[in-house]
């Protein structure tokens, strides 16, 4: 018997569904909520409603497309948390039913491990132990994986995560939410010298991103007072600067990270392991410390269900089940 697991995420605003057999990934249906662009960020109530409208569409066609028939499916998975309650409800709620109708086992899944995990998805694969620098709208993380499921957060921010400077400063120069992408976008374009933003340093592992925020909106500020048109004129030059910024905090305790626990095994996961600049660095690193690097492909560098999938295969092989009376958890650790 093959074991058939099929995985739901909706811990933020992507409504997602994916099949596994005997580890190996079928499908990955994602449903985008472009409800949020209006407002400059996830709108928590908006994200619940859309995901209620949206999974079972998304279930429907995962298991449609996937060739497994729902009596054929071993178990069900979903995220747990860490995430918005309300988006986080939805996916807990059906997943239960669903186990509970199919009578089958119901696997519960850390997203920030299973960003991770995502990893195993496609060769090559890392072999343990590896750090993973793991960067998202929610967080940023050094951690420790030493195990597909035993893994120590080493290193993380004191405040916002970088996914979150990069929207912030996106939307300081009036990009639309989400701003990574588009600054992303427009940074291959500009000159990453042309403006200075400080560069935190706190002390051990730790992160700080909220100053970048605030010097980039003063700067603006400062500027715009002589010329209007400032943002517009240097919108290139701006996100070049500033992603530039950003991936040098980045890299700065990701190499202070491998030199204190010699591992040079290196990953990045989470939705902004998209960006092209940060890539691009992890590939130089590479090339000139002899680190070996490991980029996942681009969709299951945001959240998918795919990454769920992979997780829920390694608690299903260690029997790691979960009760029908679980809830969510908003905050949960690594
Ligand atoms: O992992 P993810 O999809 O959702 C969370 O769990 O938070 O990450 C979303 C974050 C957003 O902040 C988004 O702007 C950022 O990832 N992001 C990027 C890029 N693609 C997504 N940031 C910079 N460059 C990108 N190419
Ligand atoms: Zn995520």
């Amino acid at each position: 018997m093959k074991i058939n697991i099929l995985a739901i995420e909706s811990s933020c605003d992507e409504t997602s569904a994916a099949v596994i057999s005997d580890g190996k990934i079928l499908n990955n249906i994602i449903a985008t909520q472009s409800v949020h662009e209006n407002y400059g960020g996830v709108v928590p109530e908006l994200a619940s409603r859309a995901h209620q409208q949206h999974l079972i569409p998304v279930v429907h066609e995962a298991i449609a497309t996937s060739g497994i028939t729902k009596e054929e499916l071993s178990a069900v998975a979903f995220t747990k948390g860490p995430g918005l309650m309300g988006s986080l409800l939805v996916g807990v709620s059906f997943a239960k039913s669903f186990a509970y109708a199919l009578d089958v086992p119901l696997i519960d899944v850390n997203h920030m491990q299973a960003h991770i995990l995502a990893h195993f998805i496609d060769d090559p694969k890392p072999t343990f132990p590896f750090i993973c620098l793991t960067v998202s709208g929610g967080h940023t993380q050094l951690v420790l994986v030493k195990d597909h499921l035993d893994m120590e957060v080493i290193g993380e921010t004191l405040d916002d995560a970088v996914g979150e400077a990069f929207d912030k400063t996106a939307k300081l120069l009036g990009l639309p939410y989400p701003g990574g992408p588009l600054m992303d976008k427009y940074a291959k374009l500009g000159n990453p010298n042309a403006f200075q933003f400080p560069i935190s340093d706190m002390p051990g592992l730790s992160y700080s991103f909220s100053g970048i925020k605030t010097a980039v909106l003063y700067f603006l500020r400062d500027q715009l007072k002589s010329n209007p048109n400032f943002i517009d004129e240097n919108l290139h030059d701006l996100c070049s600067s500033v992603q530039y910024t950003l991936i040098k905090m980045l890299v700065q305790k990701l190499k202070k990270a491998v030199s204190l626990h010699k591992i040079r095994q290196v990953a990045i996961a989470g939705g902004v392991s998209a960006n092209s600049g940060l890539r691009a660095e992890l590939e130089q690193l590479s090339k000139k410390h002899g680190w070996k690097v490991f980029i996942p492909k681009f969709e299951y560098c945001t959240d998918n269900a795919a990454m769920i999938a992979m997780a829920a295969h390694y608690k299903y092989l260690k029997g790691e089940f979960c009760d029908l009376d679980v809830v969510p958890e908003a905050r949960m650790k690594i």
